[in-house]
């Protein structure tokens, strides 16, 4: 069994920790890390998997970005710890918060990363989608929570800017009922 957890500040600095050991040393200095600097995160689509000796082994972060003015989810990074890749865990997460995302009324998302990891989940190359530089475009993805939702929308990839929206995303994130929204999960047996 395992707990899934929106991530709290107590999580943090453990899921900082599985981020550091997943990724190559100076991960915060690409350039996607710009577009999250001093904004909210989309802390309820957040999410933390804790196994049974209460260790983070799995994690997942979003934070919402804008594209030709139109509201974006950027998805990442996503992070399995290494003795426990391979078990489906990194799916699960996808899978999990990708549907909380719909349910919160989310119409797009894009990410930077592996074509042939994320399109089992739906992501293709988004065309005319411009991260800051320097980004693969072949790497930046994209997928759709409401049919059409990436129809026309072109351009730069921004900090999400606005006060209402960060205001808003800061007081979700202070909520106690983030605390409060852990459940407990079988092991997945499917990627
Ligand atoms: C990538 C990652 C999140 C996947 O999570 P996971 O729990 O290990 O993966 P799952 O068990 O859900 O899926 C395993 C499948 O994904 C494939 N896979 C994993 N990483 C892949 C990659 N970068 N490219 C293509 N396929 C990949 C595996 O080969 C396996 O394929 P199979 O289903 O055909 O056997 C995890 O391995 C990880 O944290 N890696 C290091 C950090 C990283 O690269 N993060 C993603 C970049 S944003």
């Amino acid at each position: 069994m395992y707990e899934l957890c929106p991530e709290t500040d107590d999580d943090t600095p453990e899921i900082e920790a599985l981020m550091d050991l997943c990724f190559a040393p100076g991960r915060t200095a690409l350039s996607s890390y710009r577009l999250r600097d001093g904004v909210p995160k989309v802390a309820p689509l957040c999410l933390c998997l804790r196994d049974e000796t209460d260790a983070v082994v799995a994690a997942i972060r979003y934070w919402p970005v804008r594209v030709g003015e139109r509201p974006v989810l950027l998805l990442g990074p996503v992070a399995v710890h290494p003795t426990a890749q391979g078990e489906g865990l990194g799916a699960f997460l996808m899978r999990e918060s990708l549907a909380r995302a719909g349910e919160m009324g989310w119409a797009r998302v894009m990410l930077v990363g592996d074509a042939p990891y994320y399109g089992r989940f739906g992501f293709a190359r988004l065309d005319g989608v411009v991260m800051p530089p320097p980004t693969n475009p072949d790497r930046v993805l994209g997928l759709e929570l409401v049919s059409g939702a990436w129809v026309g929308v072109r351009g730069d990839v921004l900090r999400e800017d606005s006060p209402d929206v960060r205001a808003a995303l800061a007081e979700i994130e202070a909520s106690v009922d983030l605390r409060q929204a852990c459940i407990e999960v079988e092991a997945p047996n499917q990627h």
